[in-house]
C-alpha cells in the first residue's frame, strides 16, 4: 500500500495552482443525467472520487469523453440503467447525488443506501423526504432506495437541518418537475451555487442559490451546456493552513478568496498575514503561531472540511485552542494520530482542547479519512524528523497531486509504494 514520507521542519515558499473543486464536480457530473444533450465540463480535477463518479455514470449508459486533461464531455442521450449499486455507493457516499436526477429524467431510480461511514452515520432521510414531497413513491427494499414518479411535482420543502448534497439532489430533481419547488433551510455552500450556475446554463430556472431559500421553476427539458468547475476552497484552505503551520511565504493562484472568508479570518487570528489579489491569495507567517478557537458550522461558518487541518495548526500554536465539531458526530479521528506526533489534545464528545506544543516529532501515522489525512500531512510538514503516513488512498480521493504541489513549495515529501 502506498505511503507518504515527509521530512518535516522546512518553510514553505512559492506558488501553487488550485484545482477544480471535488464537491462541486461530483453533483455537476450527476447533472449530466438531466439532459439528453452533452454537458462539457472544464477545470475538473483528477481525483479518485471524480473517477468513481465517472464509472458510476458510465455504468448507467452515460458516454464520457476525456479529450484533454481537466475536460470531460458527458453525453446522457440515453440512460439504460438508472441504478447506483451498493459496490459503488459504499465507496463513495456522493453517489446518492444520482438519485434526484435519475427520478426526474427517467421516472425511476434505484440507489443503494449509503450506510454509515468513517465520519458518522450520515443518513439520507432529507433527500428521501424531499422527493416524497415532490410526489415520488419511495420504497426501501434490500438496502436500496427505489423511487418512482411519472413526473415530479413542484413542492415546498423545509429541510430539518442544513444538508449540502440533500439541497443539491432536490435542486436537480426540481429542475424537471412540473411547477415551482421552494427549498427552505437550504445549504448556502458555494458548491450549491456552482451547481445552480451549471443547471441555469442547461436551461433550468433557479433563483436564490447561495441563500437559505432556493426557488426552482421546473421546465420540460434541459439542454447541453459548457461549464467551468469552481476552484476547490478546501484544497486552498489546506495549503494555506500548511504554510501557516510550517511558516513561509506562498501564493495560491486560480482560487476564489470570497468562498473562504471564515478560514482566512482564523488564519489571520493565528498570526498569518493573508493578502487577496484577484484570483490569488498570498499567505506569510514568520512570527509566532497563536491559538485559535474554532466552531464548525454550515457556510458561511467555518467548514467542517477544514477542522482537522486547523487542528494541526493549533497543535503547534502558543496557547490553548478549543475546536468544536458541530456537523459530524465522529470527525475527530485525527486526534490519536496527532497525539502520536506529540500533540497535546484532549477530546470530550465533539470538543477538542488543543494545548499547543513548541515542537512535534515525526512518527508513523495512519490516515482514516480524507481531511484527517490532510491534517496529518500538515502535522508531518511541521514535525521534526520523518513522518510516514499510511493509507493515503483517502488523500487521493480529494487532493490532486498533493505531494507534487507541496514539493513545489520546498517541502520534502514523497510517495513510496
Ligand atoms: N444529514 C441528515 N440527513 C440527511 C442528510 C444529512 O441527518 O438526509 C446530516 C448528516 O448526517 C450531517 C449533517 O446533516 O450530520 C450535514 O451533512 P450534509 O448532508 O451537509 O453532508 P454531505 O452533503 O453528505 C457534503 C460534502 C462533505 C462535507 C459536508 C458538510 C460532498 C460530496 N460532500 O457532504 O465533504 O463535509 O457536505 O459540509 O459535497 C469532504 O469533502 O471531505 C466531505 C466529507
Amino acid at each position: 500500500m502506498e505511503k507518504l514520507l515527509i521530512e518535516g521542519g522546512r518553510r514553505l515558499a512559492g506558488e501553487v495552482r488550485v484545482s477544480g473543486a471535488k464537491n462541486a464536480a461530483l453533483p455537476i457530473l450527476c447533472a449530466s443525467l438531466l439532459s439528453p444533450d452533452p454537458l462539457r465540463l472544464t477545470n475538473v480535477a483528477r481525483l479518485n472520487d471524480v473517477g468513481t463518479m465517472q464509472k458510476l455514470l458510465a455504468q448507467m449508459g452515460v458516454r464520457i469523453d476525456a479529450a484533454s486533461p481537466g475536460t470531460l464531455t458527458l453525453d446522457a442521450a440515453s440512460i439504460d440503467w438508472p441504478l447506483a449499486p451498493y459496490e459503488m455507493v459504499k465507496t463513495m457516499r456522493a453517489s446518492i447525488l444520482a438519485l434526484g436526477p435519475l427520478v426526474a429524467r427517467c421516472g425511476e431510480a434505484r440507489v443503494s443506501l449509503p450506510g454509515g461511514c468513517a465520519i458518522g452515520q450520515r443518513p439520507v432521510d432529507q433527500h428521501v423526504k424531499g422527493l416524497q414531497a415532490m410526489g415520488a413513491e419511495i420504497d426501501l427494499e434490500s438496502g436500496y432506495i427505489a423511487a418512482r414518479a411519472a413526473r415530479l411535482k413542484g413542492a415546498r420543502i423545509v429541510f430539518d437541518l442544513v444538508t449540502v448534497t440533500g439541497t443539491e439532489n432536490l435542486m436537480m430533481a426540481a429542475t424537471l418537475a412540473d411547477g415551482v419547488t421552494t427549498l427552505e433551510n437550504a445549504a448556502c455552500e458555494p458548491e450549491v451555487v456552482d451547481l445552480a450556475r451549471c443547471l441555469t446554463m442547461m436551461g433550468a430556472r433557479i433563483t436564490g442559490a447561495g441563500t437559505s431559500r432556493i426557488v426552482i421553476d421546473g421546465v420540460d427539458r434541459l439542454h447541453g451546456a459548457e461549464h467551468a468547475i469552481m476552484p476547490d476552497r478546501i484544497e486552498t484552505g489546506t495549503f494555506l493552513a500548511a504554510v501557516a503551520a510550517a511558516g513561509g511565504d506562498a501564493t495560491l493562484v486560480g482560487t476564489q478568496a470570497d468562498t473562504l472568508d471564515a478560514v482566512l479570518d482564523k488564519l489571520r487570528e493565528a498570526g498569518a498575514t493573508v493578502d487577496v489579489r484577484g484570483d490569488a491569495i498570498r499567505i506569510r507567517r514568520d512570527g509566532p503561531l497563536k491559538a485559535v478557537n474554532i466552531r464548525t458550522a454550515p457556510y458561511p461558518g467555518f467548514p467542517t472540511d477544514m477542522q482537522a487541518q486547523m487542528m494541526a495548526v493549533a497543535a503547534r500554536a502558543d496557547g490553548t485552542s478549543v475546536i468544536t465539531e458541530t456537523i459530524f458526530e465522529n470527525r475527530m479521528m485525527h486526534v490519536p494520530e496527532l497525539q502520536r506526533l506529540g500533540a497535546d489534545i484532549e477530546v470530550e464528545g465533539n470538543i477538542a482542547v488543543v494545548k499547543g506544543a513548541p515542537a512535534l516529532a515525526g512518527a508513523n501515522v495512519m490516515a482514516t479519512d480524507l481531511r484527517a489525512s490532510a491534517c496529518l500531512v500538515i502535522a508531518g510538514l511541521v514535525a521534526d524528523g520523518e513522518t510516514v503516513i499510511d493509507r493515503i488512498y483517502h488523500l487521493d480521493r480529494g487532493y490532486e497531486r498533493i505531494e507534487d504541489k507541496l514539493s513545489a513549495l520546498g517541502a520534502r515529501i514523497r510517495r513510496v509504494g
